[in-house]
């Protein structure tokens, strides 16, 4: 795999990168939350924030091509319920939307069901809270964005076997296969780890299985020309490699979280501590 790692302010970087050159865009911005980054202060004024993210998703455009997918990850936080709509609702705004929203995925990081049996399954890992009028928050959004709002996916690639079989023989779109289409709830819990500090050095990272299942779904398989624009420390770039797509760019402004980007790509021999 082609793999590029750009120290900088993607919105100056992400310019010097050639018109329609990516296929797909799996990424995360910094949320507006407050979160505790090195290098970026996470608190500017909502209609700031939002002119920001219209700026480099205009970028973001320009270096897709036209059947490209763009996988936008924000979560909200209990007390800032609406951020996510107010960036989908920017992004995607008439009477010129940047983006056609063409899917809405639910990234379930913890969830809790009965089984028929009566059995209490509970499973995934999320950060409770303490509070009388919030409940624990468990997901978090992956919007599908594309520009015509009518690109083919390949759906089954993140399927999941029928649970009746008979199905299977039923539909005719099975094509005899025990695959079907996930949806679009996507439980995928954090990687556990023993230390943060030692093993995931960033305040806000997704797991490497919810880029993998961006990767299957988009549908151009090793054909692949993948961007994401706020690297952080690479998980995006681990499932690049995890499938081994054609290339894979990645842009982060803060030189400490590239270099662990870099080390969890190409770990030391020894057995390592960064996974
Ligand atoms: C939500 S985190 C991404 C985490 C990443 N998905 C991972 O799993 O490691 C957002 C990242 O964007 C970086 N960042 C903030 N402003 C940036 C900018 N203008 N250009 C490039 N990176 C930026 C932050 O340093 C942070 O690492």
């Amino acid at each position: 795999m082609k793999l590029e790692f750009l120290n900088g302010d993607c919105l100056k970087t992400l310019p010097t990168l050639s018109a329609e050159s990516f296929d797909l865009v799996v990424t995360s911005p910094p949320y507006n939350l407050g979160i505790n980054y090195s290098s970026f202060k996470d608190t500017a004024p909502r209609e700031e924030f939002l002119a920001w993210c219209k700026q480099w998703a205009t970028e973001v455009k320009r270096v897709m091509a036209d059947d490209a997918s763009f996988f936008l990850n924000i979560g909200a936080a209990p007390s800032n319920p609406l951020l996510p709509h107010q960036l989908i609702l920017a992004l995607t705004e008439e009477p010129d939307p940047l983006f056609i929203l063409q899917n809405t995925f639910h990234w379930i990081k913890s969830i809790s069901i009965e089984t028929t049996a009566g059995q209490q399954i509970s499973a995934g890992h999320f950060k409770p809270i303490n509070s009388k009028r919030y409940v624990n928050d468990c997901h978090e959004y992956v919007f599908h964005l594309t520009k015509t709002g009518n690109v083919p996916l390949d759906r089954r690639s993140a399927g999941v076997p029928y649970q009746d079989k008979s199905n299977i023989a039923r539909w005719g779109h099975t094509g005899g296969k025990d695959l079907r289409c996930r949806g679009n709830t996507w439980f995928i819990p954090y990687e556990t780890i023993q230390s943060r500090k030692g093993e995931r050095p960033h305040p806000a990272t997704f797991p490497v299985a919810l880029a993998a299942q961006c990767i299957k779904i988009q549908g151009k398989a090793e054909a692949t020309r993948m961007l994401d624009p706020f690297l952080g420390i690479g998980s995006s770039a681990l499932a690049a490699k995890s499938i081994g797509i054609a290339s894979f760019t990645g842009i982060e402004i803060d030189p400490d979280y590239l270099a662990v980007a870099k080390r969890r790509l190409d770990p030391p021999k020894e057995p390592g501590s960064l996974t």
